[in-house]
């Protein structure tokens, strides 16, 4: 993973498939305790959104590594009274090892990257959530022992997850299916490039606005929230909108047998997922947390260079 050095995370897009296995690789061998990589180095976390999953699971493994970090957030730094991101960016590369951004615009991660001389990692923007896929993978790897031949289908509003699902499903060979109202449809440029990534992957895109129809014969069922952090104000009206693709018993029903359901979590049940299928015996979506955990320190040693 000696290529991985260095390299700033802003899209799952970033790394290529060679690069994904071998850093699923590296954190089931962490998860596994087969491999116990020292990393005395420093990661500040910088986070203008809530977080739960990605800041403990970053924390936990920095510090399972035997590193530090730091809490940067906006409400107590300069950088929520306006200092230029530029400027942030230069200083704090000359403090920390490597920094994790929550964020709104993708173009604000690419400046930064572009001023700091250290590894920035996208811990989720308007964009993209690629550690959260990196997680993904791990548990569909884990529950199928491949991903190739998995049928993945997405269900809701076509956001930041289902991207980086579009992008790193089709950079798996896997098949990726988008269910969302015909309003809420995925970017139309991550779609051109998934399914350029998929066609020389082989993988494959498809786009409904049915959910049976994706639901039918897949091996993962994953939803998200219906109305994402800064989009609060659109949050019951989009209620309605987004009912039919409730990942309920009924869709789960058309699924494979064997299926699993994800759900990166936070939940809203009776919302998106009903409570009976994120409690269900289908459900991995507390394995699928734990592994953010692993993935994320597989992601740090690689950048930072220790493995
Ligand atoms: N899935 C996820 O990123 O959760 P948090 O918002 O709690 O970090
Ligand atoms: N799409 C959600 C994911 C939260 C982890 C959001 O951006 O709020």
């Amino acid at each position: 993973l000696k290529a991985l050095q260095g390299k700033d995370i802003l899209s799952i897009a970033d790394l290529s498939t060679k690069e994904i296995s071998a850093l699923l690789q590296l954190a089931r061998d962490l998860k596994k305790g087969e491999k116990k990589p020292i990393c005395q180095k420093i990661l500040g976390l910088l986070f203008y959104k809530a977080s739960t999953r990605t800041r403990v699971s970053f924390t936990t493994a920095m510090y399972q590594l035997g590193g530090q970090v730091i809490d940067l957030n906006p409400s107590v730094t300069q950088v929520g009274r306006g200092e230029p991101i530029s400027d942030t960016a230069r200083v704090l590369a000359r403090y920390l090892d490597i920094l994790a951004i929550r964020t709104f615009k993708q173009e604000d991660l690419q400046t930064f990257a572009h001023y700091a001389d250290i590894p920035i990692i996208n811990a989720l923007s308007d964009l993209e959530h690629p550690c959260q896929i990196l997680a993904d993978l791990l548990t569909i790897q884990e529950c199928f022992g491949t991903l190739e031949g998995i049928t993945l289908s997405y269900f809701g509003d076509g956001n930041n997850v289902a991207h980086s699902i579009l992008l790193g499903g089709a950079l798996m060979g896997m098949k990726v299916c988008i269910a969302t109202p015909d309003d809420y449809k995925p970017d139309s440029g991550v779609v051109e490039q998934a399914q350029a990534l998929a066609a020389s992957h082989g993988g494959e895109i498809f786009l409904t606005k049915d959910p049976v129809e994706a639901a039918k014969g897949s091996h993962v069922l994953y939803t998200d929230v219906w109305a994402s952090m800064g989009q609060e104000a659109s949050a019951d009206a989009r209620i309605p909108v987004f009912q039919p693709y409730q990942l309920n018993e009924k869709l789960l029903s058309y699924a494979d047998k064997e299926a699993i359901v994800l759900h990166c979590l936070p939940a809203h049940r009776g919302e998106e997922i009903t409570s009976e299928v994120i409690e269900g015996k289908q459900s991995r979506v507390w394995d699928q947390a734990e592994n953010r955990m692993h993935a994320q320190k597989a992601l740090m040693v690689s950048v930072l260079g220790i493995e």
